[in-house]
């Protein structure tokens, strides 16, 4: 992996700013370190000269290990932040707080923010490359390469293919960062949930709203389930979760009765018995632990693109 193709942006800040031509590179780059990570020794020396720090400002488990593996298997030296036992918690300031941590001479920084723009914000005031590992109900770039790429591997060239997104539309950044992945590699892209957690500018994203879960699970190749984002919602948007299962859950006898097979999605952390059931989340129609596995590789590939920008 010597000769390395530019992505054409310096940081990863949303989906919505990268070309078709750097996911198609973002992928191809994510192959080949799939194929690593099957070796026996699944280290490469390629970020040897290159610090990163994560900085997570709000709680994760998959993204914050997924990219402190990735770094490690590159072979960068990482230092890990976590907002709840930090200075922030004295009053620091964002720019304070990662302009100290630079000072120790940090060349990438991945970031989760609850605010939606935290990380323009920064990539305005500090000169590093920046990767947004979610910024709260804006975008979350990493995940939707890695859908993207796990959908690819299920079904080939995404162009044409039918994706629903169900759930909490709304309160998700992985909806607005899948919508736009999805479209610019040509597939079509419709969303199903309740009226009230279907954000009313959807339709001008050229996205078609669908309110029956069986209609949407009839048109689609992949279903795309959403968790309810309780601790982002300050209003009752819907009745009871028990409802909601009821109206927009994924249950087995509603995919044995469908006349096709679909490819289950989840980003996680999944919600089980709400918007999905266990025989679900668990059978053969689901590749939700490949979505964990390939976000590994994903990841691998854009921190080694972008460190080409330094
Ligand atoms: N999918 C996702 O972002 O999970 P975490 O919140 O655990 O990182």
């Amino acid at each position: 992996m010597s000769d390395v193709q530019q992505l054409s942006t310096k940081h990863i800040l949303g989906i919505k700013y990268l070309k078709a031509s750097d996911i198609q590179l973002i992928f191809e780059t994510a192959d080949n370190f799939k194929e690593v990570l099957n070796r026996p020794v699944k280290k490469v020396p390629s970020l040897r000269d290159v610090t990163i720090a994560n900085l997570f400002f709000e709680n994760s488990t998959r993204t914050k290990l997924s990219f402190e593996l990735a770094e490690k298997r590159l072979s960068a030296d990482v230092v890990n932040f976590s907002a709840s036992s930090s200075s922030v918690k004295k009053g620091e300031t964002l720019l304070d707080t990662v302009n100290n941590i630079l000072a120790m001479k940090v060349d990438m920084v991945v970031m989760r923010h609850p605010s939606p723009g935290a990380h323009h914000f920064l990539s305005q005031h500090i000169d590093v490359n920046i990767i947004n590992a979610g910024d709260g109900t804006h975008e979350h770039p990493t995940q939707a390469l890695l859908d993207a790429f796990s959908m690819r591997e299920q079904l080939g060239d995404l162009k044409g293919k039918k994706i629903v997104i169900v759930g909490d539309i709304l309160h998700s950044r992985v909806a607005l960062s899948n919508i736009f992945c999805l479209q610019k590699l040509g597939a079509k892209v419709k969303v199903c949930g309740p009226p009230t957690l279907i954000p009313r500018y959807i339709q001008s994203l050229g996205v078609e709203v669908e309110y029956n879960i069986r209609k949407a699970l009839e048109w689609c190749d992949v279903a795309n389930l959403l968790r309810i984002q309780l601790e982002r919602q300050d209003l009752k948007y819907f009745p009871s979760l028990r409802e909601y299962a009821q109206y927009f859950g994924v249950n087995k006898p509603l995919l044995d009765s469908l006349d096709k097979k679909i490819v289950i999605m989840h980003p996680g952390p999944m919600n089980r018995g709400v918007e999905i059931t266990s025989d679900v989340a668990d059978s053969e129609h689901s590749i939700i632990l490949q979505q964990v596995e390939n976000g590994v590789a994903v990841r691998m590939a854009v921190l080694y693109l972008l460190a080409a920008k330094r």
